[in-house]
C-alpha cells in the first residue's frame, strides 16, 4: 500500500518497522526495504520477501556518527573527509564491522556497507526509529530497481507492504559503493569501488588530496569482497540488446537470433530474458545527454519500456558517454542486457 508523504504515514510507517516487519522508505538512490538491525527475524524477512539470497549482504541507513561509530570502530582522518564531504548522500562506505553487526547483514563477512541517506524521509524515519536501518534496494532479486513507490508496488504486489511515497529518485541509480580497508603491512589504507554510481572515483580523490599518500586505489576487486555483484542484474522484463556503437538493424537481428540459442536460461541465479523468434517489432531507448538526468530516468524508461508491445529493447551507448560521469549508468544498463555487442 503506497502511503502519502504526511505525519500519519511517517508514524504508521514507523510503528511497522518497530513491530518487527520490513516497510519501504524513500532515498534520493532508490526505494529501500527497512528493517531494524536489531531485530534478526525482521531483516530475514528482507531476504524472504524479496526473494534474495543470504549471500548478498544488505547497506544498513544510518543518520548520525553516533550510528557511524556503533557499527564500526575503524576511526581515520580519510572517513571522516568522505562522510562530511559525501554524507548525506549517495555514497555507500564498506568499513570493518563490530559485533552489533549482525552476520545475517553482511553475510557473514567481517565488513559492513554503511550510507546516510539524503532523503529527508529516509532521514526522517531513521531519527525517530533511532536504530539503524538495513535496506536493500525495494525489488524482487535481479529486478530493475524502484525510483517511484509505483514500481515497488508493481514488483511485490502486495497489500500488506507499507511504501512511504518521496516522490522520484533524483539520482535513480543506487549508490556508490567504495571499500575502505586498513593494511597493516604498509601502514596504508587501501580503497576499491565495489560499485559505480553518482559519485566518481575521480571526486573520491579531489576530496582526498591531502591525504594521497595515506591511501591507495584498488583497480580491481576479487569476486569474494564484492559478492551480490553479478554479471546480469536489474533485467527489463523484455529482453534489452546493449550496442557499444551502430549496428543496421537486420544485421543485428541476424546477430541475435543466434547469440540467443547460445546463452544459457539462468546464469548466477538469474533468468536471462529471451525473445522470441522471428523479431518483428522492437522499442529503442533513448536517453537525456546530461550524465544525471539519463541515471534518474534509467529504471523507470526500462520499466515503462518493457510494457510495450515488443519482442526486443535496443541501447546503442552514444559516444558522449564515454565519460566517467557515465560510468555507473552504463554498468546498470549493460548488467540489464540480455546480449551486448
Ligand atoms: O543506493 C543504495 O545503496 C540503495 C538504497 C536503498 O540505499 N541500496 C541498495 O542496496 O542498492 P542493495 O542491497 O540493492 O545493494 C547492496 C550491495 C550488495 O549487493 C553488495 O554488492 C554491496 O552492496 N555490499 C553491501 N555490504 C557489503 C559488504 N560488507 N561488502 C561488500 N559489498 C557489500
Ligand atoms: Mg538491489
Amino acid at each position: 500500500m503506497i502511503l502519502a508523504a504526511d505525519k500519519n504515514s511517517v508514524i504508521k510507517l514507523i510503528n511497522q518497522i518497530n513491530s518487527g516487519n520490513p516497510a519501504v522508505i524513500p532515498t534520493e538512490t532508490v526505494y529501500g526495504l527497512a528493517a531494524r538491525i536489531d531485530q534478526p527475524d525482521s531483516v530475514k524477512k528482507i531476504f524472504t520477501i524479496k526473494k534474495r539470497p543470504f549471500f548478498d549482504p544488505l547497506i544498513v541507513h544510518i543518520y548520525n556518527q553516533k550510528q557511524l561509530r556503533e557499527l564500526t570502530h575503524f576511526e581515520s582522518p580519510i572517513i571522516q573527509k568522505l562522510c562530511s564531504q559525501f554524507w548525506p548522500g549517495p555514497l555507500t562506505l564498506v568499513l570493518p564491522k563490530t559485533d552489533q553487526v549482525n552476520p545475517l547483514i553482511t553475510s557473514g563477512l567481517d565488513s559492513v556497507g554503511i550510507r546516510m541517506p539524503s532523503h529527508p524521509l529516509a532521514l526522517e524515519v531513521l531519527k525517530k526509529i533511532d536504530v539503524p536501518l538495513a535496506a536493500p534496494s525495494a525489488n524482487l532479486f535481479g529486478h530493475t530497481s524502484p525510483t517511484k513507490a509505483v514500481h515497488v508496488e508493481n514488483d511485490f504486489q502486495s497489500k500488506d507492504l507499507l511504501i512511504l511515497d518521496g516522490g522520484d529518485c533524483q539520482v535513480g541509480i543506487e549508490s556508490t559503493v567504495l571499500k575502505i580497508t586498513p593494511n597493516l603491512d604498509s601502514q596504508k589504507i587501501e580503497l576499491a569501488i565495489l560499485r559505480k554510481g553518482f559519485i566518481t572515483k575521480t571526486q573520491i580523490e579531489q576530496a582526498l588530496i591531502e591525504f594521497k599518500n595515506n591511501y591507495s586505489f584498488l583497480d580491481s576487486v576479487d569476486k569474494k569482497s564484492s559478492p551480490g555483484h553479478m554479471k546480469h542484474h536489474y533485467m527489463p522484463k523484455i529482453p534489452l540488446i546493449f550496442l557499444s556503437q551502430a549496428k543496421p538493424i537486420p544485421t543485428l537481428l541476424e546477430l541475435i537470433e543466434k547469440d540467443f540459442a547460445k546463452i544459457p536460461d539462468k546464469i548466477e541465479e538469474i533468468q536471462i530474458r529471451k525473445p522470441i523468434f522471428p523479431i518483428k517489432n522492437w522499442s529503442t531507448l533513448e536517453f537525456s545527454e546530461d550524465a544525471a538526468l539519463a541515471s534518474r530516468e534509467l529504471y523507470d524508461k526500462l520499466k515503462t519500456h518493457a510494457e510495450r508491445n515488443v519482442q526486443i529493447l535496443i541501447f546503442e551507448k552514444k559516444p558522449f558517454m564515454n565519460t566517467e560521469a557515465w560510468e555507473g549508468f552504463l554498468e546498470r544498463i549493460s548488467k540489464a542486457a540480455s546480449l551486448s555487442y
